[in-house]
């Protein structure tokens, strides 16, 4: 049989979230509750569902590949020029796309620890080593992953609002790093969870794609957007970049749909500020159910909370709330992350959880 090379073979699986339907015929349950992938619960904007009704009626054709019409609307609301922006398949397909551009068999990616796990599955299989960073006080600690810079590193990951604690990093902590990150080590800004923010403190990356030449800003329509199931997401740089990127790029990696909805979604904005106002609700909400309960957790800028426990008790505390109907994510032994539902569903998770840690 063929053998994948050590590289390959070595890489720890990335472990989704169960479907919903899948758990529920598993455990003889009903009407779960899933807050375990950071999905949005209200969906996308009835525009953009419009819009995939009518994109249905052309899917024998190929997508457009250069995803024109998004990028003419995007290149103007972020004020940048449309050579500054390419599509993927997700955002993770942006960092896929970055890293096989820039990262030969040795060289280094610097990324926090615990931070989006796909970083470094990604690196492994191009070879490269992940320099792996703790986090401190829950946040990136720039200072400590500037210093792990070598003539090896060609790429560093910041995820701001970091998955899976929620916290960012600030304008000033971001403006001390950028000025220390050498040219030719490029920074990617992983901005998956940037509309929920509401910190005063969170820098304002394109600052720095005006001020520097090695940054991608990542963002995405699977967050506030709605639209996971679709597969679209973006990235920002200069355009010497995006125009190296683009080399490794499958020519129709965004389908029609996406193409379509993304655009609507983008004029909704009635639409994403009620997502944001419940998710805030919804995220005051649970910081007082989850006093109440002498739960600790990390104030988050995102669409979920990272809850810490005193003890190894996450898996326990998962496969309880599972067998009750909630799925959240367990994060390593003494965390589990829960993503802010609707109102109804947080109520649910509360009242779960609670019996879940007794
Ligand atoms: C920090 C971060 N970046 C990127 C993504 C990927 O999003 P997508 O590929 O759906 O755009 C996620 C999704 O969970 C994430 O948490």
């Amino acid at each position: 049989m063929i053998k994948a090379p050590e590289h390959i073979s070595s890489i720890k699986p990335y472990i989704p979230g169960k479907p919903v339907e899948e758990l529920e015929r598993e455990l003889g349950i009903s009407r779960s509750v899933k807050l375990a992938s950071n999905e949005n619960p209200m969906g996308p904007s009835p525009l953009a569902l419009k819009a995939i009704r009518n994109g249905l009626k052309l899917l024998n054709r190929y997508p457009d590949g250069s995803c024109y019409y998004l990028r003419e609307v995007l290149s103007g609301k972020l004020q940048v020029r449309p050579d500054q922006l390419i599509f993927g398949n997700g955002s993770n397909e942006i960092i896929e796309l970055a890293v096989r551009t820039y990262i030969r068999s040795g060289d280094e990616a610097i990324m926090a620890h615990p931070s989006f796990v796909v970083y470094s599955m990604i690196v492994q299989a191009a070879q490269g080593k992940s320099i792996a960073v703790p986090l401190k006080d829950w946040r990136h600690d720039l200072d400590a992953m500037a210093s792990r810079i070598t003539d090896k590193t060609r790429v560093i990951f910041i995820a701001n609002p970091n998955n899976p604690t929620g916290t960012i990093n600030t304008r000033e902590e971001m403006d001390r790093f950028m000025k220390k990150v050498p040219e030719g080590v490029l920074i990617v800004s992983d901005e998956a969870y940037h509309e929920y923010v509401e910190s005063p403190e969170y820098a304002d990356s394109f600052t720095y794609l005006r001020a520097k030449n090695d940054i991608l800003i990542l963002r995405t329509f699977s967050k506030i957007y709605g639209l996971a199931g679709l597969r679209i997401g973006y990235g920002i740089a200069q355009a010497s970049i995006i125009q190296e990127m683009n080399k490794v790029r499958q020519p129709f990696n965004v389908n029609s749909l996406a193409h379509a909805a993304a655009i609507e979604a983008l004029r909704d904005e009635i639409h994403l500020n009620k997502v944001k106002q419940i998710n805030t609700r919804g995220k005051k909400f649970l910081y007082g159910e989850l006093r109440k309960l002498g739960v600790t957790f990390i104030p988050s800028e995102a669409n979920f909370i990272y809850v810490v426990f005193r003890e190894h008790v996450s898996g326990r505390v998962y496969d309880e709330m599972l067998k009750q109907g909630v799925i959240v994510r367990p994060m390593g032994p003494t965390s589990i992350r829960i993503t802010i539902g609707l109102q109804a569903e947080n109520r649910k998770l509360v009242k779960v959880l609670g019996k879940a840690i007794k």
